[in-house]
């Protein structure tokens, strides 16, 4: 059963971390990111590693990887949830970093852990192709990828007008869209493989998991989300809800799941676990 699966990733995914992190000295900042590396759903992790097993790489052999995407996008949250940037108090059920520490921590936490994630993907284990794995990373995560899409969101909370749906299928696909192409891909990236089946995939997916994000802030369940909800129509942001309606969104996400489901063809049962997270990101309530 997928949840099943999802859960030993996590625990699988949190040794590796807190392994590649054992042997820091105790100061607060580190403290920060041992704490921002607590908890979440690890779906990016796992990406890495079905994408891995897809093309013949074992779990053991992939995990810095996958450790390595989910220490960058726990940067990304820190941040994100700063003053400058959301705001944000609570994060993944507990108070975000700068509010347990102070914004100097927080901001030096991600930056760490930013660093950090490109070291884990220098690891040897993961074999010769490495190199482009760290060009990768860095391309999803920097001025073309996330922080563009930051950038973007960002920009559009003083917009004079709402995005339109065109730009914001845009700036997700990018704060979000990227890394998660990234982890999807990085299997056929390691092995040498055509990514273009697994990048229309986690394309599809991006975009279905932020309308998911985007459902959640306006009908989630704030205990299970573990984050303050109601923020995009408080910042008066544009959303896939606020332009589609909520059925429609729900729609649109849906079609996108098929379309996920469809680029997996050529893989045909070994990739059952990809199909499973796929139909996830739309039925999670965190
Ligand atoms: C939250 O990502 C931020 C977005 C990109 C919408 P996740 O929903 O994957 O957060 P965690 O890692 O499970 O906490
Ligand atoms: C955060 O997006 C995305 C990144 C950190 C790249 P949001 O601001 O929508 O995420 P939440 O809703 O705070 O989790
Ligand atoms: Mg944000
Ligand atoms: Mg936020
Ligand atoms: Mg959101």
């Amino acid at each position: 059963m997928f949840e099943e699966r999802l859960r030993r990733v996590q625990s699988k995914v949190q040794e590796a971390l807190d392994d590649a992190l054992a042997f820091h000295a105790e100061l607060p900042v580190i403290h920060a990111m041992r704490y921002a590396l607590q908890g979440g759903k690890r779906l990016r992790a796992l990406l890495v590693i079905e994408s891995a097993r897809l093309h013949g790489i074992h779990e053991p052999d992939v995990m810095p990887a996958a450790a390595a995407v989910e220490a960058l996008h726990a940067y990304s949250l820190i941040h994100d949830d700063l003053p400058a940037m959301d705001d944000d108090a609570l994060r993944r059920g507990q108070p975000t970093v700068h509010v347990k520490w102070d914004d100097a921590t927080a901001i030096l936490a991600g930056d760490a852990l930013q660093t950090f994630a490109f070291e884990l993907c220098c690891d040897p284990i993961l074999g010769a192709r490495r190199i482009e794995l760290v060009a990768a990373l860095a391309k999803a995560s920097g001025a073309e990828g996330m922080v563009l899409g930051q950038a973007l969101d960002i920009a559009a909370e003083t917009a004079p007008q709402p995005l339109t749906l065109e730009e914001i299928t845009r700036l997700q696909a990018a704060k979000t869209g990227a890394l998660i192409t990234f982890a999807a891909t990085s299997g056929a990236i390691l092995a040498g493989a055509d990514t273009r089946p697994l990048t229309a995939y986690a394309k599809a997916l991006g975009l279905a998991f932020q309308i998911a994000d985007d459902i959640l802030d306006v009908a989630g369940d704030p205990k299970k989300a573990g984050k303050k909800l109601g923020k995009d129509a408080a910042a008066g942001k544009a959303t896939f809800v606020s332009l589609l309606g909520l059925e429609a969104a729900k729609k649109r996400a849906a079609a996108l799941i098929q379309e996920a489901e469809a680029a997996l063809l050529p893989y045909g049962d070994r990739a059952n676990t990809l199909r499973d997270a796929a139909r996830f990101v739309i039925s999670r309530e965190m």
